[in-house]
């Protein structure tokens, strides 16, 4: 267990850079495991959720090196084994286990896939896909002697179900066309990492086709992390001080730079570097929703910012109840009301105080209030946020952030 000590209360002034995407390191580091070679990835986040995806592939067999940001994984030499229970229920993308241990191995143990925790997340779409391949649910197992390829129609736009099709189909038998399939850029970012394995997948819309192939290792560098942009760019306004984000992924941002427009802020992209500044700040709206809209996992980000402003409503068409964190948030004189899915958070007098961090974007939240408001707070479970947000003592400070991350 780890707790942040936060002196909060001070402006933050200088450059901070934003890591590869959490969201497409993990399925990308799965998809390893179909393919028979040595694999180059650089720009791999050193997070929480990807020292435990790569402990699970070690146990396969694969051998991974990292040296700095760059990963080397060698899958020549795999065989099934029982994923460690403790692994997978500790991260949500274990659920990537079905398609590549199919894809691979023929078999997946169904264990509980783990990861945040702030509403239901049913993986009857991901079942659904393997069975359209030609797998069968076996007890505790879903094994697929043969995947053969085929139709699959997603009636809602899941990123963990695409993915799973995906891994599916790239080295299954004959051709697979998938619809109505998430189009986050990290599935783009998966599906030319398979490409340069030696996969055949094309992706026009919500359509993916891809005839299956054998695979061998290939060459990626994994795009930066909107989530972990969106974050730095919301605290900046939210603490004041002339703070740029380096290495964000600018082209993937749109949705997220309209709600920052919306707020009442400026958005200025020169050079690679992006800030936001508060011209004139108007109460927010944000309607999360699929890829290209507002993402999901930058609403609770927003609601420290919305109460230090003018207030706001978030409603969350892809989580519709993901609004626990609204909890901890209170801890620190954040007011809100919940009316079914509508969340209404007040302009609010944010204060120092103690709280547990609910979940990874939630706890970054409870951070973020802590970080503005003048004295010391300390933010508990603090471990969930390391999972997704790279030295984060280490970039908050060298911007002017007074923070201590301890053991607990
Ligand atoms: N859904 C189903 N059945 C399924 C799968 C999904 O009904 O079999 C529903 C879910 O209940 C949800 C919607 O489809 O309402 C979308 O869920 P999705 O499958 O897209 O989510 P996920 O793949 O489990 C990933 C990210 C999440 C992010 C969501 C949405 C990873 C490892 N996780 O989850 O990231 O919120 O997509 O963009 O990529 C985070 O980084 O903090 C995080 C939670």
């Amino acid at each position: 267990m780890k707790k942040i000590i936060v002196c909060g209360g001070r402006p933050l002034n200088g450059k901070i850079s934003v890591g590869g995407s959490k969201n497409a390191a993990l399925p990308i580091l799965f998809a390893c495991i179909l393919t028979n070679g040595i694999s180059k990835i650089v720009n791999m986040p050193d997070i929480g959720d990807v020292r435990v995806a790569i402990e699970i592939i070690r146990a396969f067999g694969a051998k991974v090196d990292r040296f700095g940001d760059t990963v080397y994984i060698d899958t020549r030499n795999l065989s099934y084994v029982r994923p460690n229970p403790e692994h997978v229920s500790s991260i949500r993308a274990s659920t990537y286990l079905i398609g590549s241990c199919l894809s691979r191995f023929g078999e997946c143990d169904i264990l509980p896939f783990g990861g945040c925790n702030f509403s239901l997340r049913p993986i009857d779409m991901h079942i659904d896909a393997c069975i359209s391949l030609g797998a069968q649910l076996d007890g505790e197992k879903i094994v697929a002697p043969r995947l053969r390829g085929a139709e699959i129609n997603f009636n809602k736009a899941s990123v963990g179900a695409t993915v799973n099709a995906i891994l599916l189909a790239a080295s299954a038998e004959g051709q697979t066309v998938i619809d109505g399939c998430a189009i986050e850029p990290h599935i783009d970012a998966l599906i030319d990492f398979l490409n340069s394995c030696g996969a055949q997948i094309v992706r026009e819309c919500r359509r993916i086709s891809i005839v299956g192939k054998r695979l061998h290792g290939g060459n990626t560098r994994i795009i930066g992390d909107m989530i972990e942009a969106g974050s730095y760019l919301a605290l900046g306004l939210l603490c004041g001080g002339d703070l740029k984000a380096l290495d964000s992924p600018i082209e993937d941002m749109h949705s997220v730079f309209d709600a920052f427009l919306r707020l009442g802020a400026s958005v200025v992209a020169e050079a690679g570097e992006l800030s936001v500044k508060m011209i004139r700040s108007k109460p927010l709206f944000i309607s999360a929703s699929p890829y290209p809209g507002f993402p999901t996992d930058l609403q609770p980000i927003f609601a420290p910012l919305m109460a230090k402003k003018c207030g706001g409503e978030i409603i969350d068409e892809v989580w519709p109840e993901r609004f626990g964190y609204l909890h901890s948030l209170s801890d620190l004189g954040i007011r809100w009301n919940l009316n079914g899915n509508r969340a209404t958070i007040y302009f609010s007098e944010i204060h120092c105080g103690k709280t547990a961090a609910p979940d990874l974007r939630g706890g970054m939240a409870c951070l973020m209030a802590a970080l503005c408001s003048s004295g010391q707070s300390e933010i508990y479970s603090a471990e969930v946020i390391l999972r997704g947000y790279e030295n984060l003592e280490q970039k908050l400070c060298a911007i002017g952030a007074d923070i201590k991350i301890e053991d607990i």
